[in-house]
């Protein structure tokens, strides 16, 4: 099975992003055959500055590869260095109805929350239809927001194969199973947007700082609380395992139990989640040559596919008869 992802390299990588995707990815790489990239092309339509953009790739291949992924089995590249992916973007546009990307609500929320939007962004879903189609995926893991993008691919394979013949296989999503959206310190969703992450390899100060700060409601500690309406206990579940999460589940219905004891828990368990990690992202950090071979020696692997396919794709269309 061909399993196909992109991440975009919009900022520092959070908890938020951990569970809801990058575990997935590390977990599907044991036992498939694995493409994933940094999306740097879909970065630019939110216009980074080049040092944003160049130091977010960075931090975005450095995570993944501390957190394990293994990149002699799977291929992992930078999107941008594989740019047959923008000549087959262009041919897709020609079998793409407006219609259709001014149905994609990720357009439509971002132009209501005031942003005006560049041609990039309209034709986002464009691209990543051709990033998926130009490497043959059989199965896309992508949060939940994404899978409308995924619609539209296959609507766009299917009509490209339609006009011109069998070119594409129609991919499938798979939506990441995560328990709960997981929310940030002031208890809306974890997001770079609100300021309200802890990253996965926040110092061990400033983690503390913020695991202390985590918005908690004020029920005295005698009483007892619904472990359900706590953002410390939604962190918690995520990090413990299942024994712990009964006892604790426990102590918050019967009481007594402070808000500071679970913090300090929870605090212990992200520290020790991610401390086999740390050490390894310092290598890396330190060796950012080592990192970028990493990348450009994946998107030569990548190429070999793009440009097989681009080639009967331009023959399908008539380009090269
Ligand atoms: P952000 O909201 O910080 O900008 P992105 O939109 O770049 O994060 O998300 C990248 C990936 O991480 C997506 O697959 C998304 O579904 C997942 N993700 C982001 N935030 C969370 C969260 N709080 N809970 C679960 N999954 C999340
Ligand atoms: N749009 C995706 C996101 O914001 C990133 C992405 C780009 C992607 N190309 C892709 C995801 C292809 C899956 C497949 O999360």
């Amino acid at each position: 099975m061909r399993i196909l992802s992109g991440i975009q390299p919009s900022g520092i990588l959070h908890i938020g992003n951990y569970f809801g995707a990058m575990k997935q990815h590390l977990e599907l790489q044991k036992n498939n055959e694995c493409f994933y990239f940094i999306a740097d092309f879909h970065a630019l339509t939110s216009n980074p500055s080049p040092e944003q953009i160049a130091q977010h790739t960075l931090d975005v291949a450095i995570d993944y590869l501390a957190l394990g992924l293994d990149t002699d089995k799977i291929i992992f590249w930078k999107q941008s260095d594989v740019p047959q992916v923008t000549q087959l973007t262009w041919l897709l546009s020609c079998v793409t109805p407006m219609g259709l990307l001014a149905r994609c609500v990720s357009y439509k929320e971002k132009v209501a929350q005031g942003l005006s939007p560049n041609h990039g962004l309209f034709a986002y879903p464009v691209l990543q239809a051709a990033d998926i189609l130009i490497y043959k995926s059989d199965l896309v893991p992508v949060g939940a927001d994404q899978k409308q993008h995924i619609e539209v691919t296959r609507d766009i394979a299917l009509r490209f194969n339609n006009s011109y013949g069998e070119v594409f296989n129609i991919p499938q999503e798979k939506i990441v199973e995560t328990s709960a959206v997981v929310p940030g310190i002031d208890g809306r969703k974890m997001s770079k947007s609100y300021n309200n992450t802890i990253q996965i390899f926040e110092s061990e100060k400033s983690l503390k700082k913020k695991v202390m700060s985590i918005v908690t409601d004020s029920t005295p500690v005698d009483e007892p609380k619904d472990p359900d309406k706590c953002n410390v206990f939604a962190l918690l579940k995520l990090f413990a395992q299942k024994d712990e999460i009964k006892q604790w589940e426990d102590k918050y219905r019967k009481g007594p139990l402070g808000y500071g004891e679970v913090k300090k828990r929870l605090l212990e368990l992200i520290i020790d989640y991610f401390k086999p990690y740390r050490e390894k992202r310092k290598q890396l950090e330190g060796n950012i040559d080592f990192v970028k071979q990493t990348l450009e020696k994946g998107a030569k692997r990548a190429e070999k596919v793009a440009v097989e396919t681009l080639k009967q794709v331009r023959k399908a269309v008539g380009l090269d008869r």
